[in-house]
């Protein structure tokens, strides 16, 4: 079932977004090697409750952060823990808040330090892939049409996409309908409406696109144990504009002034 969301829901959704993009922007100016994770799930927490909003992900279903983390090779769902990060890594910090009953959901994948042009290609192409499939978001297209963009443009340049892993539609929910897969056929899939909320979220490896999932139930990592990147917006369907709620301005700014 998917909901198209009234005005004021679309209202909410969008102070729920901002306040998870000013989260990641908080936990940008903090990573840094020698930083351990846990210390950069504690800050996306402590920023969301001061500013009146709920971990989402914390007691989901028993997951025990705020954040997911994903260093290297990790995926998605990666548990924060007194893992430090070292120069040459990189960090995916997953967020979703809470915010009068509606809910935004970001990730962005951080280089700490240095890293190896081939990793930093991954991210440069990961990251462009999410705004090539924002670009299919219009109405009246299919998910297929987002799902088939992001794929062809990913594997164009040499990356596998996983699939075990997709996008969703978001509201009063985290996760609700529709799935969007970052791999799929044109025109296939539900067909895009106004006022529908969705998030896109391209997870695409550097080697091969398989995948294990720990015995912790939660945390996924590439099978080759090389790295993965990860993006992610929540997207409002606008005729054919569609609107990214959530930013990375906050990152970006925060970034600069680290530089
Ligand atoms: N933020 C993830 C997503 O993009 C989901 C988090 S799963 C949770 O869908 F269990 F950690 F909440
Ligand atoms: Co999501």
């Amino acid at each position: 079932m998917i909901y198209i969301k009234t005005p004021e829901e679309i209202e909410l959704t969008r102070k729920a977004c901002d306040l998870c993009s000013r989260t990641l922007g908080e936990v940008a100016r903090w990573v840094a090697p020698g930083v351990t994770t846990r210390r950069l799930d504690t800050i996306a927490r402590e920023f969301i409750l001061d500013n009146g909003g709920k971990p989402a992900c914390l007691g989901y279903h028993g997951f025990p952060g705020t954040l997911c983390i994903e260093v290297n090779e990790t995926v998605v769902h990666g548990f924060p823990s007194g893992y430090t990060l070292k120069e040459g890594d990189i960090v995916g910090t997953d967020c979703v808040v809470e915010l009068n009953g509606f809910h935004g959901d970001s990730c962005y994948t951080f280089a700490v330090g240095e890293i190896d042009p081939k990793t930093e290609r991954l991210l440069d192409i990961t990251f462009e892939s999410l705004y090539v499939g924002i670009e299919m978001a219009v109405a009246g297209n299919r998910v297929g049409d987002i799902s088939n963009a992001v794929q062809r443009f990913c594997e164009s340049n040499g990356y596998s996409v996983v699939r075990e892993m997709c996008g969703h539609g978001i509201g009063r929910s985290m996760h609700e309908d529709p799935e969007v897969p970052n791999y799929g056929r044109r025109g296939t899939g539900p067909v895009l409406h106004d006022g529908m909320l969705i998030c896109i979220e391209p997870m695409i490896n550097l080697g091969s696109k398989n995948i294990v999932i720990e015995s912790n139930g939660w945390e996924c990592r590439t099978r080759d144990r090389k790295p993965s990147a990860h993006y992610e917006h929540t997207i409002l369907i606008n005729g054919d504009e569609p609107e990214i709620l959530t930013t990375f301005d906050y990152i970006e700014a925060a970034l600069e002034q680290k530089a």
